[in-house]
């Protein structure tokens, strides 16, 4: 009985801890590069109707695994990875000029450990498509 408890606690915390690594609902998954870093917004994109598969299995545009694509902008400029989407069509192209700072986000800052809050302010409605 109390074995059976112990059991059931460790199976619901394996549960949970599965569950804190999906990126998805409300996990971001952030990318280094020269450019600035990069935030990929697991709700953002929930938020558009993307689903698991439409990223993980239909296409399999990503692994489910943090750091698990070798992605760089060539391969996106040559419609792979986010450059799937991210094509003019679906959604902001990474070629256009004006694009880039839509995924690369400067951080003159630097230091601050903590990934200090927003920095959203402008979005919500965009003007045109
Ligand atoms: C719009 C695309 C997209 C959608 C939709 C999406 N993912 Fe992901 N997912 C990614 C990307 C990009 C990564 C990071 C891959 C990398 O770093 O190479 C990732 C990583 C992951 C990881 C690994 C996280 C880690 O920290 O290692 C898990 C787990 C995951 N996704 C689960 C899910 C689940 C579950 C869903 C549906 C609820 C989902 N994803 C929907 C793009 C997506
Ligand atoms: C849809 C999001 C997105 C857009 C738009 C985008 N990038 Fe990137 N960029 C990324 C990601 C993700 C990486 C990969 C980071 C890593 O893991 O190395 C990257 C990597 C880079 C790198 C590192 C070297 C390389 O070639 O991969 C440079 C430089 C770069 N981007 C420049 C740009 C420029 C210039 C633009 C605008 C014309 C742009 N990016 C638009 C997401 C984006
Ligand atoms: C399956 C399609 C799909 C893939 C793959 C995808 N995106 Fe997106 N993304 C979208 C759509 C749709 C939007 C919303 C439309 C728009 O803003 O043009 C969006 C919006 C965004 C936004 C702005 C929204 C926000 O507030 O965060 C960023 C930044 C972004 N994507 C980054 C990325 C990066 C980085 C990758 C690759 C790691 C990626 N996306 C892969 C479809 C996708």
């Amino acid at each position: 009985m109390k074995f059976a408890q112990i059991l059931a606690v460790f199976a619901a915390l394996t549960l949970s801890i599965g569950n804190v690594m999906a990126v998805p609902p409300g996990k971001t998954v952030e990318f280094a590069s020269p450019m600035g870093k990069v935030t990929f917004d697991g709700k953002a994109h929930a938020d558009k109707g993307l689903k698991c598969a439409d990223c993980h299995s239909k296409p399999k545009l990503f692994e489910m695994k943090k750091g698990g694509d070798k992605i760089n902008m060539a391969a996106m400029n040559d419609g792979k990875f986010c450059g799937t989407c991210h094509d003019g069509n679906k959604a902001f192209s990474v070629k256009a000029p004006d694009s880039c700072v839509k995924c690369h986000k400067k951080d003159d800052a630097g230091a601050a450990g903590g990934g200090g809050g927003g920095g959203t302010g402008g979005k919500g409605d965009a003007p045109k498509n």
